[in-house]
Formats: structure tokens, sequence, C-alpha cells
């Protein structure tokens, strides 16, 4: 029996994570969404077998190694053996100025969104390897393009996030595995609703999770050009396609200044 493509989508149940899940849902995938709010993903659930796709969800912290290789095993066993998409989207934020936030709380954030991603790529590999033309998709952001003053450790989980992916893009070629990360700005999110940076007055928060999800959607099923030129970052909505060009041809001088400048330093 012909099984659908599989995703398998970590902090699925909110913002971008769950409007990712829909996407995909609407595209035929049969869909894994995962998280620790679980209330979340019981409305999420609903909403998607209403669109008359195929899903399970199931309770994941991503800190939790173990659990992240037992949710992936289930979710590939149940699905036919099939892992095409695996998203690590799930990614804490904490805004401030660093002396101002609380140590545990910083290290918190690198364990969501660095040791996450680590246990997600990790769990992923055998699966994403046995299934032709997978992808693996990591939630960066456009503050892994230049270190952001108020999100000083957020900004260098995101680095991480972008050397993983570069790294693991050129390891994962030869077993077929294509990885790419995503780089939207502020995002209209639970995780934007509180935060008053610098930045964020200066640039405002302008992408929906549907943009997002677009993006991925698009990234993951790319146009010939596309492949062709082998993207591996895929910066999202025009102002930060503009930030990731500029960085790239502009004096390490101007760079910071302008950075200095929007982030009101
Ligand atoms: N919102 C933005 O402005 C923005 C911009 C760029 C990148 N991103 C990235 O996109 C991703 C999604 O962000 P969002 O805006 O949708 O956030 P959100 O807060 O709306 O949703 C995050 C989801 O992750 C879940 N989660 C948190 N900790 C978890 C854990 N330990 N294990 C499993 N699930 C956990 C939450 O329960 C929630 O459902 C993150 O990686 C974030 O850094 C967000």
């Amino acid at each position: 029996m012909a099984h659908n493509k599989t995703v398998f989508i970590t902090g699925a149940a909110a913002g971008i994570g769950r409007a990712t899940a829909l996407t995909f849902a609407r595209r035929g995938y049969t869909v894994g969404a995962y998280d620790i709010d679980e209330a979340g993903l019981a409305t999420l659930s609903a909403e998607i077998a209403a669109l008359g796709a195929a899903v399970r969800t199931g309770h994941l912290d991503v800190t939790d190694f173990d659990e992240m290789s037992a949710r992936t095993a289930e979710f590939v066993a149940a699905s036919g053996g099939r892992l095409d998409v695996m998203i690590n989207n799930a990614g804490i934020l904490v805004a401030g100025r660093f002396a101002d936030i609380a140590v545990p709380a910083q290290r918190r954030m690198i364990d969501v969104n660095c040791v996450g991603v680590l246990n997600g790529a990790h769990a992923a590999h055998a699966h994403l390897r046995a299934t032709p033309g997978s992808v693996l998709v990591n939630l960066a952001s456009a503050s892994a393009i230049y270190g952001q003053a108020e999100l000083a450790v957020y900004s260098a989980t995101k680095f991480f996030v972008r050397a993983m992916t570069e790294a693991l893009d050129l390891e994962w070629g030869a077993d077929g595995i294509r990885v790419i990360d995503m780089w939207p700005l502020f995002v209209q999110t639970a995780m934007t609703d509180d935060i008053h940076t610098g930045s964020t007055s200066s640039l405002g928060i302008n992408l929906t999770p549907d943009d997002v999800a677009d993006a991925i959607a698009a990234a993951v099923h790319p146009s010939w050009l596309r492949r062709r030129i082998h993207q591996v970052h895929f910066p999202v909505g025009t102002q930060t396609k503009v930030f990731a060009l500029g960085s790239r041809f502009s004096p390490a001088w101007l760079t910071r200044l302008l950075n200095k400048r929007v982030s009101q330093s």
C-alpha cells in the first residue's frame, strides 16, 4: 500500500509550528505534531482531522533525547516507515538586556533552541536517510545574521542553528538528505506578545505564522532554480531578505552601525 508523505513537527501546538502542521495537512501529508502543550495539540488534531488529513500527536519535550527518539520512531513506524520532512521548530525566547536576565533563563533558551535541534536532528537522521528526497528544516531566525542587542543569547542560539544547518547540509548530502533553515524576522505569535525591544519598535512585528508556514512549504518543495543553486538559508519576508543580502555585501563597520541603529543601542 502506498503511504502519504510524512512530516514530523516539534513545538506544533501553537504559532509557526501549528500553522505549518495545517499547511502540510492541506498538502496531503500525514502530520506528526508534537509539543509539551497537550491541550493545544488536541485542538490542532481536531482541525487537521476536519481537513481530512491523517495526524498523530503526542507529548514531546525536545530537550529529552530519549523522548525525541521514541516519538520519531513511533511516528515513522505508524506511517509506513517514511520520514519525508523533519521540522525542528520548538523554541523559546527571553528578551531584555543580557545582565538583567538570570542565568537559568538564559540556559533554558540554550536547552530548547540548541539541544532541542541537536536531539531532533540526531533522532531523525536514520529515518530521513531511509526516505528518498527527505528534508531537515530548522527554525533559525533573522537574528542569525548579526548578534542582536536585547536578544543576545536567543540570537546566539540561532547562530548555533545556522551552523548546524550548514554543517549537516555538507555531511548529509551523501545520505540524500537536504538540510535547510528558515530565517524569519519578528512573527506575530505568543513568542513576541510581550516583547518590546529597540528592534521590535524600529522594525515592527509584521509576519504572520502563515507567512512562515508558506515559506517552509515552498522551501521544502523548491523551484528548479533554487535546487540548482543549492539554497540552504531561507530568509522570510522582505525585511529579512534585505538584511541578509546587505550583510553579505556591506563592510563589517556598516553592518554593525545598521544593527546599532535598528536596535537603538
Ligand atoms: N515569533 C518570532 O518572531 C520568530 C522569529 C524567528 C524565528 N522564530 C522561531 O520559530 C520557532 C517557533 O516560534 P513561535 O513564534 O511559533 O513560538 P510560539 O511560542 O508561538 O510556539 C512555540 C511552541 O513550542 C512549544 N515548546 C516550547 N518549549 C518546548 C519544548 N521544550 N519541547 C517541545 N515544545 C516546546 C510551545 O509549547 C509552543 O507550542 C522558534 O524556534 C522560534 O525561535 C520565531
